[in-house]
């Protein structure tokens, strides 16, 4: 019977740091309770893919760990890709993709199981994809759970695991699919930035002050987490990441008493993708999205990173 391979990885949110992070400040992630699936099968049939609109993103991933792995055959397979993850929300669906089917072939290829490896692997794969990314969503969906990610430089990322206190209860709310890519959300915050670099490098600091507030928070030594998303939230407008519709969304929750920040690259011309959303009265959010209509769920936070689901022959 056909060697079969079935591997799962988390999506992912952003406490504080997006896009500071991609300049060397820390930031604070969490896995999250949605995986993507890549199950890989042998095929006598070349490779075939399957939804067939991911073939470029499989080929690309193929040749990305066929070159690092210096291995030449992989190419008689079947692979099949699903995701409970919405893909361009913010979410880290690009990152979970790297990550599970670089694992798939490590088991496929039965090589030890490397997260460090297959980690480097799957920010190779991110890279191709977005430029210039940070590796914290690759990263937090190798390890799972809470991390503190820093790029220190393109070799050198830094990151530690955070035992954390039981998280109070978040939501997730889709403001909607951004038009930009995270790529080109990255290059918007770089032009700024040569524009104003004394002024970009102010708001980061504040981030990092944010960052180290939510290290806080999760030590049980702070415990105003409205604040800390609150003020997360008005330096990822002030960096001119979230849309007007977004904001407009943003001041309604926060009229009702809560909190609400964007995690992820955002958008600005018509949604800004996933956001945040805490109340300290969890009931007044949920009338609150159902009045208004909103694509809101609970979400699990500290999940689970890569892992097996099923290795058969
Ligand atoms: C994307 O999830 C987060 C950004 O900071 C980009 C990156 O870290 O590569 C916007």
């Amino acid at each position: 019977m056909a060697k079969k391979i079935k591997v799962s990885a988390p999506g992912k949110i952003i406490l504080s740091g997006e896009h500071a992070v991609v300049y060397g400040y820390p930031e604070v992630l969490s896995a999250i309770d949605k995986r993507l699936f890549v199950e890989i099968e042998e095929s006598k049939a070349g490779l075939s893919v399957f939804p067939s609109e991911g073939r470029s993103y499989v080929e690309h991933a193929l040749e990305t760990v066929k070159t690092k792995l210096e291995v030449g055959k992989l190419d008689n397979l079947k692979v099949v890709v699903s995701s409970e993850i919405p893909i361009g929300c913010g979410l880290g669906s690009s990152a979970a993709f790297a990550v599970a089917i670089t694992t798939a072939f490590f088991e496929f290829l039965k090589l030890p199981r490397n997260l460090k490896k297959i980690n480097e692997i799957a920010y190779g794969i991110e890279k191709k994809q977005h430029n210039n990314p940070s590796g914290g969503d690759n990263t937090i969906s190798t390890y799972g759970g809470f991390l503190l990610y820093r790029k220190e430089t393109e070799m050198f990322k830094v990151f530690s695991s955070l035992k954390t206190r039981v998280f109070p209860s978040l939501f997730l709310i889709n403001s909607g699919k951004p038009i930009e890519t995270t790529g080109e959300m990255v290059d918007r915050v770089r032009r700024f930035y040569l524009r104003s670099p004394l002024k970009v490098e102010k708001t980061f600091k504040e981030v990092e002050q944010v960052t180290r507030g939510f290290l806080k928070f999760l030590s049980k030594e702070e415990s105003n987490l409205g604040e800390l998303v609150k003020t997360n939230e008005e330096l990822l407008e002030r960096l001119g990441v979230v849309s007007k519709k977004t904001m407009r969304l943003i001041r309604k929750v926060e009229k009702i008493g809560g909190f609400a920040k964007i995690s992820g690259a955002g958008g600005v011309k018509e949604n800004s993708g996933i956001m945040i959303a805490y109340h300290a009265d969890p009931e007044k959010l949920i009338s609150f999205a159902e009045k208004e209509r909103l694509d809101m769920f609970r979400v699990k936070l500290g999940e689970k990173g890569v892992r097996i689901e099923q290795n058969a022959c």
